[in-house]
């Protein structure tokens, strides 16, 4: 994150959702909010233009798994409210949407960001006209120097009952200290708190054609002031959650992620190898 600037890979993010709405069927991920909360410019091009958007041989790969990962979030989400968990959090919210368009009457919803992000959301929030439910309360905090437990109970939290996390693009770009320490967090909630997350392999471990994408990808983050720092070992993680005391924790590779959410698509799109999903419950 850049000094006092809302972060720039929030916005990606967004528009490659928003971009995902225009270019791909079926969707893998619908957001009927995703073109009204990215900068304008950019949902007109969009619109007008959509394949002009970005035409880089990665851009389908990263649609692709931005899109995965919030439906990935939102279908395990489903799967909690089923069991009766009535709060979300959203860390690292940045442009996220479902706040907007949350179908539980019973479910409240936690954002949790830097308040640069937060502070342009809200802007945005405004000129897009998406009106800000009742049910959604918005935490503004640097996970890098403030501890989410405390954050979280001032904001009206209970951390008496059982919550639901996604945690989405945000674990790579902070430190093992602040990870562990947000982790720990949720693994200290009581039973049928879960979390979803994302994370990238080290690079040693990808094929040669999947490093070349993660080298394209993390010099366009670190241009962007926001580099990745932190990766892990699939195997090694999932001992680590055990670790942190979460009962349950299972990995997703690209494989199993393709199996699940882009099987027998005409239009070949499809997650790559180094992005990760992983799920630890309570
Ligand atoms: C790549 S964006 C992902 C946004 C969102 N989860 C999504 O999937 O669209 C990373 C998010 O993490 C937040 N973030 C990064 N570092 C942070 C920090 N130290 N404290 C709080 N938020 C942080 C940024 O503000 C941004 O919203």
């Amino acid at each position: 994150m850049q000094e006092g600037q809302a972060s720039r890979t929030a916005d990606r993010v967004a528009e490659r959702r928003a971009a995902h709405q225009v270019r791909d069927r079926p969707l893998v991920f619908e957001d009927p909010l995703a073109l009204r909360i990215i900068r304008p410019e950019v949902a007109r091009e969009l619109r007008e233009d959509p394949p002009a958007h970005d035409s880089s041989p990665i851009a389908p790969y990263l649609r692709a798994f931005f899109a995965m990962r919030s439906r990935f979030a939102e279908d395990a989400l489903r799967e909690a409210v089923g069991h009766g968990v009535q709060q979300y959090v959203v860390l690292g919210a940045g442009f996220d949407t479902f706040a907007y368009r949350n179908p539980y009457p019973d479910l409240r919803v936690f954002e949790v960001d830097h308040p640069a992000t937060q502070s342009t959301k809200r802007e945005r929030l405004a000129s897009g006209e998406i009106t800000i439910p009742l049910s959604l309360t918005f935490v503004a905090i640097d996970f890098a120097t403030t501890a989410l437990d405390d954050a979280l109970r001032n904001a009206g939290f209970d951390a008496a009952a059982p919550a639901f996390f996604a945690w989405l693009g945000v674990v790579p770009y902070l430190e093992r200290p602040a990870i562990d320490q947000t982790l720990s967090f949720i693994a200290s909630l009581p039973p049928g708190t879960a979390v979803v997350f994302d994370y990238s392999v080290p690079p040693e471990s990808l094929s040669w054609m999947s490093r070349l994408v993660f080298h394209k990808m993390a010099k366009r983050v670190a241009a962007a002031g926001e580099p990745w720092k932190t990766f892990f070992d699939p195997g090694e993680l999932l001992r680590h959650l055990h670790d942190l005391g979460f009962s349950n924790a299972e990995d997703f590779d690209g494989d199993a992620l393709n199996r699940r959410f882009f099987a027998g698509r005409s239009d070949k799109l499809k997650v790559g190898g180094g992005g990760h999903m992983a799920m630890a419950r309570v």
